[in-house]
């Protein structure tokens, strides 16, 4: 693997902590970030006809549809930026249709890593989750306390209800086995109920290995 050029694919339950690696990944590796929650989030607070078209389908916590999702990612990672340093794409495919779109372009991952959290636990990760606005940092009142400077201007997403991570989640497990099928032979399983540096010290062994030409699948027993 040219680490220069490193594909990693990031998947896991609403809240498991995709963008809390993501940050530690892109420091340590430097690719880029791709994340479709934040992509659609962008759209939606610019009222652009995606993000009018996206909106309704994420305040429910549904998947939006793919003609406004598949475009959107094909055209980010064919940007340059994206081309020479790699990328980390994280929330993507969420679907069966949404994998055969980039298969079709030839598009796949070095590796595939899936963070597991037992459900349980998701539902106290994501009513806690709060967010810095200025520095796109995410903390958690009781697992990640945010520093009192800025704890008046962060915010919370207005899909982090219950209620709503209960369908995001019922989602997710809809889709997660097909989405798996594209990416057995990648696909490196990471236990996402340890300490956040735990975490991240298992993917960065993955990574790692990854980078180094070994078959992810025996990078990390
Ligand atoms: P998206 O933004 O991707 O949301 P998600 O998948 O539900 O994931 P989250 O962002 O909620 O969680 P995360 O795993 O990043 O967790 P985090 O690190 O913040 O998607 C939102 C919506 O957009 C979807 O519902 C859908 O409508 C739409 N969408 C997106 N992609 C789409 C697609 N491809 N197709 C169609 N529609 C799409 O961590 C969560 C909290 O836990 C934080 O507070 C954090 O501090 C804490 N935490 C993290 N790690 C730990 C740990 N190890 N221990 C304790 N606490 C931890």
């Amino acid at each position: 693997v040219n680490a220069s050029q490193l594909r990693v694919m990031i998947s896991g339950a609403p809240a498991a902590g995709k963008g809390t690696q993501c940050a530690n990944i892109v420091e340590k590796y430097n690719l880029v970030h791709i994340s479709v929650g934040d992509l659609l989030r962008d759209e939606v607070k610019n009222a652009s006809p995606a993000g009018k078209r996206a909106k309704d389908f994420m305040d429910r916590g549904e998947l939006v549809p793919d003609e406004v999702v598949v475009d959107m990612v094909k055209t980010r990672l064919a940007q340059g930026d994206v081309q020479r340093s790699g990328w980390l794409l994280d929330g993507y495919p969420r679907s069966a249709s949404q994998a055969e779109a980039i298969e079709k372009e030839g598009i796949r991952p070095d590796v595939f890593l899936l963070v597991n959290v037992p459900d349980e636990l998701l539902i106290e990760r994501v009513v806690g989750r709060r967010m810095d606005p200025v520095t796109g940092n995410i903390y958690h009142l009781k697992f990640k306390p945010p520093p009192h400077d800025v704890v008046d201007r962060l915010i919370q997403r207005s899909d982090d209800t219950e209620d709503k991570c209960k369908v995001r989640l019922d989602t997710y497990h809809k889709n997660v086995d097909a989405v798996i099928g594209y990416y057995k032979n990648l696909m490196v399983e990471i236990d996402g109920n340890q300490s956040m540096e735990k975490v991240f010290a298992n993917i960065s062994q993955v990574i790692d290995a990854v980078k180094a030409g070994k078959d992810p699948l025996e990078a990390f027993c």
